[in-house]
């Protein structure tokens, strides 16, 4: 596996950034998760509008411009050469004594790395994951893919201990998302999703699913549900650059449906697959 750590390329074991490091003392930085289909990164140019929508909202810039990030995720591909990669990018606001106010001058730390894909297992694919429904404790601005990821760790590991695959977050009585995704339902035939907003991060994929929706004529509602719309919902599915599109059976141990993937989320998934195949 390989590591890029300031511009400079090497084994992911040998990369290393300080302990004074602000992402590491503070989690003052920001972060992206790309990955490859058939060896070729996806969405790329959307995951590095977001990273800079992300620096920007913290004052943070992006380093490397978008086309030498570009570039830099070509190298490492080259590397690593890998089946299919992982590409984990992160910008901190740097190395500096601990002081809570911006270092002057700011020098950020960028790192990318690259590490091989495991996708989901087919059979996990096809019979869908049940999920748990905890409060959201997050902070104002979801919308910001930062690298403060306790509540999101504490949310994944609560759903692992309870034996389940995602965590998905209410606020208020109203859903959010999961930990690592977005997620739909669908109600009386139509897919209704948490609106864009300080409360979600705006997916990647959660766009190009909805897009893939209308496509088909499957009516889209970005509005509110509640905890009772997402238990008596005909259907739920997460959608993220990991997950893809993944039916939920299960909610709380209450069953979606007949607890079996829904016909929206399976055809959404085929006409994922081919959109990335
Ligand atoms: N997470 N919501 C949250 C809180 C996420 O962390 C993610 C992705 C998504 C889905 O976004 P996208 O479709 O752009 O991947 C939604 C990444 C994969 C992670 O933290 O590992």
């Amino acid at each position: 596996d390989i590591a890029c750590v300031n511009g400079r390329f090497g084994p992911l074991a040998d990369a290393v950034v300080s302990v004074e490091d602000r992402g590491f003392q503070f989690g003052d930085g920001v972060y992206e998760v790309i990955r490859t289909y058939r060896g070729r990164p996806f969405a790329v140019d959307e995951h590095l509008a977001r990273l800079e929508r992300s620096a920007q909202a913290l004052q943070l810039s992006l380093g490397p411009s978008k086309a030498q990030w570009g570039t830099l995720i070509e190298e490492g591909l080259r590397l690593s050469d890998l089946p299919e990669t992982k590409i984990y990018l992160q910008i901190t606001r740097g190395q500096a004594p601990r002081d809570h106010p911006f270092p002057v001058p700011l020098l950020p730390t960028t790192v990318l790395t690259f590490r091989e894909l495991h996708p989901l297992d087919v059979l996990v694919r096809q019979t869908g994951v049940q999920a748990i429904l905890l409060e959201d404790i997050r902070w104002g601005r979801c919308d910001i893919k930062s690298v403060n990821l306790l509540p999101n760790v504490l949310a994944r590991q609560r759903a692992k201990e309870a034996g389940v695959f995602e965590a998905i977050l209410l606020r208020d009585g109203v859903v959010t998302e999961g930990s690592v995704s977005n997620v739909m339902v669908v109600r009386n035939g139509t897919i209704q999703t948490a609106p864009e907003g300080p409360r979600i991060l705006s997916g990647v994929t959660r766009a190009k699913v909805l897009e893939l929706a209308k496509k088909e004529g499957i009516p889209v509602a970005e509005t509110m549900v509640r905890r009772e719309d997402l238990l008596g919902a005909s259907e739920v599915f997460l959608t993220g650059t990991t997950v893809e599109v993944l039916p939920v059976v299960r909610v709380d141990g209450q069953a979606i449906g007949s607890a079996v993937p829904g016909p929206i989320a399976q055809l959404l998934s085929r006409r994922w697959e081919a959109l990335v195949g």
